[in-house]
């Protein structure tokens, strides 16, 4: 079935009461590996957000099925790591709804954050393990020490547990012999591998990244990208904003094209990039061509 283009894409917009209803756009099909009839486990409904009067994200949603990869493409400035960010409220969207897995926020920036707000926001950031473009490795922590300590210290996981979980995670990104070394012994490959074995010693729901081999070395991308092709391929779900466009082609079950805060397209793979429908995404593309 071939995409969606449209500028309806945004859904519903409302307020801030929790009053948004979720519709899952016709272009959200689940991926291959979705077993037949499961629910979501990640919906983003109608995400605003106002940077002051910089309006940039314009009403956002967002489906995903449990064991789906996504890709988000589109050009600088147009939203993607906000979105992004606002999925774990690293920002806090200033309108709509995050729900992962069984936990569902409702944003209401002007209301004061009560307990209950943080406890809910903490709750929603231990369902979304996410891996920046910068590896945000502790320096002074060694590789199995900077795994454990959020399992240890957020999670309260015994250490003996915690550092079983961050082995078997290590060796799945092929850095079990790195297990002792200091992140400034490492290439930004392995450091970036180690940040997804990070991210994935939290065993979170879904796993968000965000340009994640951008600030690497063209030499050093090619080794992330098999890291998370291979997660891909075995079911995890991952949200990813990338400019790798054979990742897109190889691993994504959907593409969403943002242009200026709105999802202008969504569809697999094979349409979005080989048939885009949206003049912005053709244009868009029109640059990847022939490289
Ligand atoms: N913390 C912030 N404060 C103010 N404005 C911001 C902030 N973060 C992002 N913006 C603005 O929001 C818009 C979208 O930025 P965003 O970083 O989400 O874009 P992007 O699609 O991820 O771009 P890139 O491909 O360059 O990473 C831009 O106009 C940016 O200047
Ligand atoms: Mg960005």
């Amino acid at each position: 079935m071939s995409g969606m283009q449209a500028n309806s894409l945004s859904g519903p917009k409302g307020g801030v009461t929790g009053d948004l209803v979720h519709v899952i756009h016709p272009a959200e099909i689940p991926g291959a590996l979705v077993k037949p009839g499961a629910e979501p486990i990640l919906k983003a409904t109608s995400i605003q957000k106002y940077f002051g009067s910089n309006h940039v994200l314009k009403g956002c949603s967002m489906t995903v099925f449990p064991g789906e990869t996504i890709t988000i493409l589109g050009r600088s400035g147009s939203g993607k790591s906000t979105f992004l960010r606002c999925l774990n409220f690293l920002e806090e969207p200033s309108a709509g709804v995050v729900e992962i897995h069984d936990k569902r926020v409702i944003s209401n920036p002007l209301a004061p954050r009560t307990k209950m707000v943080k406890e809910d926001i903490r709750q929603l950031r231990l369902r979304a393990g996410m891996v920046f473009q910068e590896f945000n490795l502790f320096p002074h922590l060694s590789v199995i020490r900077n795994l454990i300590e959020a399992p240890v210290h957020v999670k309260h996981m015994p250490v003996a547990q915690a550092t079983e979980v961050a082995e078997s995670y290590l060796e799945k990104v092929g850095l079990i012999d790195k297990r002792n070394e200091f992140p400034a012994r490492l290439s930004g490959g392995q450091r970036q591998r180690v940040a997804i074995a990070r991210a994935l010693t939290m065993q979170p729901d879904v796993m968000l990244f965000d340009e994640p081999t951008s600030a690497l070395d063209p030499s050093l991308v090619g080794e992330v990208l098999k890291v998370m092709e291979s997660l891909a391929h075995e079911g995890r779900t991952m949200i990813v904003v990338t400019h790798e466009m054979s990742f897109a082609k190889e691993a994504a079950d959907r593409v969403y094209y943002m242009d200026e805060g709105e999802f202008v397209e969504i569809g697999p793979p094979d349409q979005v990039l080989g048939n885009p429908h949206d003049e912005r995404t053709r244009k868009f593309l029109s640059r990847f061509l022939n490289v």
